[in-house]
């Protein structure tokens, strides 16, 4: 009798690495690492400590069955059905964007700006929330921050009230469903429309400390010569920004200064080469000042701060 072969995590790993790579899928082997740890429900440094452990036969076919899915082109997150947010695990799936690492050091720099605030009570907006990742992980380390900060206590910690809006109903069910996952799940209020519109309906107007947003900015043309895996899998309404990428930023710059108090900030994702327009979108309305552009980790300038006149 033809003895059966025994696959070990090395041996799937490999196996794979190289289907992937003859698909040319981008990081081929961290690909076949995300994918084997979410079927064995190990973290990837477990992978490399039980290297010769030997996958059982309905993990395996499970396994070729998501590898299946990454060869034909399809994000790892969607596949697993999660990605890693400034650490915290949040739900992805199709019809929602995968939140982009540029993304955590913006929300790492709304963090600092209302560190500074001094009101008792701070109400935060996130527009265009998508997978609500933007305001989960803002919650999550401005209220956590007690524990690390030995000066303060979770006592005179402000009260914090949330906003979440976006126009899909997909990506709100999302968001909803990961912020159910954390304690603060209650402070947070989501809402579905088109941009501004249903804060208006429920009597938000000049309530905001801070809105931040991270919208649709890829130009329209561009969006044709993006990889398979962006422009085949990702929800185009959560990419396209018109013809010049600028469409949302002209529409949230004016609209935003109503919802904010007096004094409080506006805090803008852009596309590299933007920040031109932005700032005269800026200019025009001349009701913001501290207008401030800054560059993320790899020197390009990707974010705008802005502060109501
Ligand atoms: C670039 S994604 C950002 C998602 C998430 N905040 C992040 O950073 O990963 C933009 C989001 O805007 C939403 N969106 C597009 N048009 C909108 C509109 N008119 N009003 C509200 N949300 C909109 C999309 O559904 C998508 O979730």
């Amino acid at each position: 009798m033809k003895k059966k072969t025994a696959y070990t995590i090395k041996n799937l790993l490999e196996l794979a690495a190289e289907y992937f790579d003859k698909a040319e899928i981008e990081s081929p082997r961290r690909n076949a690492e995300y994918v084997l740890s979410s079927v064995l429900g190990l973290n990837r440094m477990d992978l490399f400590l039980k290297y010769d452990l030997v996958v059982n036969d309905p993990e395996r076919v499970q396994f070729r069955c998501l590898a299946g899915r990454i060869q034909k082109g399809e994000p790892w997150q969607y596949v697993i059905g999660h990605t890693s947010f400034m650490g915290l695990e949040i739900d992805v799936a199709p019809g929602v964007l995968i939140p982009r690492p540029e993304t955590e050091e913006l929300v790492g720099h709304v963090l600092d700006i209302v560190k500074k605030n001094e009101r008792q009570n701070i109400n935060v907006l996130d527009m265009c929330t998508g997978s609500g990742n933007m305001i989960i992980a803002f919650a999550h380390f401005f209220l956590n921050r007690a524990e690390s900060s030995p000066s303060q206590t979770t006592k005179n910690l402000p009260g914090l009230q949330m906003f979440a809006v976006d126009q899909s109903l997909k990506a709100l069910e999302i968001a909803k469903k990961n912020a159910a996952k954390f304690p603060f799940k209650d402070s947070i209020q989501f809402f579905q429309g088109d941009l501004f519109s249903c804060l208006e309906e429920n009597n938000l107007a000049g309530k905001m400390d801070i809105i931040m947003s991270n919208p649709p900015y890829v130009p329209s043309e561009v969006l044709k010569n993006l990889s398979v895996r962006v422009k085949n899998y990702e929800p185009r309404e959560a990419l396209d920004g018109g013809a010049d990428g600028l469409d949302y930023y002209k529409r949230i710059i004016p609209e935003a200064h109503r919802f904010l108090r007096s004094r409080a900030f506006l805090a803008l994702e852009l596309g590299e080469h933007m920040m031109e327009p932005i700032q005269a979108i800026f200019h025009q309305g001349g009701v913001y000042d501290n207008i401030e552009f800054i560059k993320d980790d790899a020197g390009r300038i990707r974010f705008a701060f802005a502060q109501k006149r």
